[in-house]
């Protein structure tokens, strides 16, 4: 018996609605796998709801412990996956001790997902200085005012610093924090992870090599 508030497995009627563009089978000869995220990006920013370049990224701290949470990617090249965020955060400290990451997107819409493990590097202050720019007025103060992964007492003190911050700001640029920044992810394999009926699933891993990727299949 299962309980109510868990979703029932798929049924084989299930199954035969969905996705008939999880059975093609020329993924598996594709031999770039920024490639292939970029085309399964796309699919994803048309069908799914909301925040498509969202990511669970997972850490460890000092003691090994494991810690994991989303951000939003915002760049993919050949070099690897780049996200934003307070570098005296939980997770700026712990990319500090132990600068290396797993990725997971999780596309609900396609039913896919894709795992990334690398190491992890600082962007260029001239790379976090152009995104920072690009972002809203309100978003630079809130950067600013953040002291993002520490104890906060109340909303009010929150909205004070705003206040004060935007007051300062007056009539000025607001350019990037010292503390605000981005990191790099160098990926070192790449798994994409498609839904196939009855848990038959397609997996398929890239992993880089000094010269190029190498690519297999796993068993679901
Ligand atoms: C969909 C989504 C996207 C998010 N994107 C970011 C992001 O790009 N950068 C960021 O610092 N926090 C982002 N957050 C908030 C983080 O999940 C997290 O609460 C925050 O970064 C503090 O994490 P930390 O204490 O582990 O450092 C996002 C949360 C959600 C749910």
């Amino acid at each position: 018996m299962t309980d109510p508030v868990i979703p029932p497995s798929p049924s084989a009627e299930d199954y035969a609605a969905r996705l008939a563009a999880n059975a093609d089978e020329t993924v598996f000869e594709r031999t770039d796998p920024i490639a292939l995220f970029i085309d399964w990006l796309e699919e994803a920013k048309a069908s799914e709801l909301n925040d498509a370049n969202a990511l669970c990224l997972a850490t460890v701290d000092r003691a090994g412990m494991p810690d994991a949470r989303m951000v939003l990617l915002k760049d993919v090249d050949q070099r690897g996956f780049t996200f934003y965020s307070n570098q005296e955060s939980a997770k700026g400290m712990q990319l500090a001790d132990q600068p290396s990451a797993a990725l997971l997107f999780h596309w609900k819409s396609l039913h896919r997902q894709v795992r990334i493990r690398g190491q992890v590097e600082p962007v260029s202050a001239a790379e976090a200085d152009a995104y920072f720019a690009s972002r809203a007025r309100e978003s630079r103060i809130g950067a600013w005012v953040s002291d993002q992964s520490r104890p906060l007492d109340s909303r009010a003190t929150l909205e004070a610093r705003v206040a004060a911050k935007t007051a300062e700001f007056e009539g000025q640029e607001v350019l990037r924090p010292a503390h605000w920044s981005g990191w790099r992810v160098l990926p070192q394999s790449i798994e994409f992870w498609r839904d196939r009926a009855f848990r038959l699933h397609d997996r398929l891993r890239f992993d880089r090599q000094a010269e190029g990727w190498t690519r297999l299949r796993l068993w679901p």
